[in-house]
């Protein structure tokens, strides 16, 4: 440290330097060939009380530092205190990891939430000093985390576990992309952060359409020399298993297309009675008048007859 500083007496062991530990414990450090060196021991100036600290260690030499000086002598009320610089021993922290529901995920390995709901995702830089500043990105597009907190670690105390929460909100849109957690720290390397990376498995339940079903092509079929194709279109995930039925009976399980080369009269949807109504048995008092209901579903649309035996 320098400063006006009186100049020191003969005795050089009279001048101590004292180290204050985040705990507010003071030692003072005495000068030790390779660790605690005077800077410019023989300046003209004199009174330069500027250490060198070699080979600095997060646990000798981490925290505030303080340059004291002894009263010139003892009979003078000249002692002085510098006020105190922080040194802080950087420590690269450890990669950042992403948790997930309790527990980590692995590089590769994909987060999976169902469409619209929330999950909380949380990643860890772990045994730095200062803290990593942690940022989140879905793609190239900056997510805002929810908090970060920054913690002593339980046995290192000198070294931090930063850990930020994220809420993320799963859609539809989010399925397959890229969510990273980057750890920004200056110790290391250039461009000082390493990223970590999961994909996002979005499920959600297929929406089933037909294509080819419309009422131009249907109208249009020729007995015996037509030929049509049908493809069910289901986006869902995971990937929905496709068949398909008629009447009730499955006719194809190869796949989302169906083809019929040619059409035939019986691949139509023969007609059924859905409802007689307004009963199995209906009542009537002699010259009363009665409603009889007959419904049916087919296609082509079915035409109805009724029969009096
Ligand atoms: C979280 O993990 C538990 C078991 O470890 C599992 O039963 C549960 O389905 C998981 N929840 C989510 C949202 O993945
Ligand atoms: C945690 O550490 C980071 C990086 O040093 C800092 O930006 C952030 O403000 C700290 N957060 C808290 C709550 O102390
Ligand atoms: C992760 O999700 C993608 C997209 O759904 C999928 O293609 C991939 O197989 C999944 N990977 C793992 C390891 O589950
Ligand atoms: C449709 O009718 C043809 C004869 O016209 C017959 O060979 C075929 O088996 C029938 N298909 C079904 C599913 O009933």
């Amino acid at each position: 440290m320098r400063g006006r500083m009186p100049r020191p007496l003969a005795d050089v062991a009279g001048i101590v330097l004292s180290l204050h530990s985040i705990k507010h414990t003071v030692a003072p450090v005495g000068i030790y060939r390779g660790k605690y060196e005077w800077a410019n021991e023989n300046s003209p100036v004199g009174g330069d009380c500027s250490l060198w600290v070699r080979s600095a260690t997060l646990q000798l030499d981490d925290g505030q530092w303080q340059c004291q000086v002894t009263a010139s002598n003892y009979d003078v009320q000249d002692a002085l205190s510098s006020p105190p610089a922080a040194l802080a021993v950087r420590v690269p922290p450890q990669s950042p990891r992403i948790l997930f529901n309790g527990s980590h995920i692995l590089p590769g390995q994909n987060i999976t939430v169902p469409a619209g709901s929330r999950a909380t995702v949380v990643c860890e830089a772990r045994y730095g000093n200062p803290p990593a500043y942690i940022e989140w990105y879905l793609e190239k597009e900056r997510l805002t985390a929810w908090s970060q907190t920054n913690a002593s670690e339980v046995e290192r105390p000198r070294v931090w576990a930063s850990r930020s929460v994220l809420e993320l909100g799963a859609t539809r849109s989010a399925h397959g992309r890229q969510l990273a957690c980057r750890a920004h720290h200056p110790s290391y390397p250039a461009p000082y952060y390493k990223d970590s990376y999961t994909m996002l498995d979005v499920t959600f339940a297929p929406v089933v359409s037909i294509v080819g079903a419309d009422t131009s092509s249907l109208g249009s079929l020729e007995e015996g020399s037509s030929s049509l194709t049908l493809e069910c279109k289901a986006d869902g995930n995971p990937a929905p298993y496709i068949w398909w039925t008629r009447n009730g009976q499955v006719i194809a399980t190869n796949g989302p297309k169906l083809m019929l080369a040619p059409v035939m009269r019986n691949h139509s949807d023969p007609p059924r009675v859905t409802w007689v109504g307004p009963d199995t048995v209906v009542e009537a008092n002699l010259f009363s008048q009665v409603t009889l209901e007959c419904k049916a579903d087919g296609n082509p649309a079915p035409s109805y007859q009724w029969f009096h035996k």
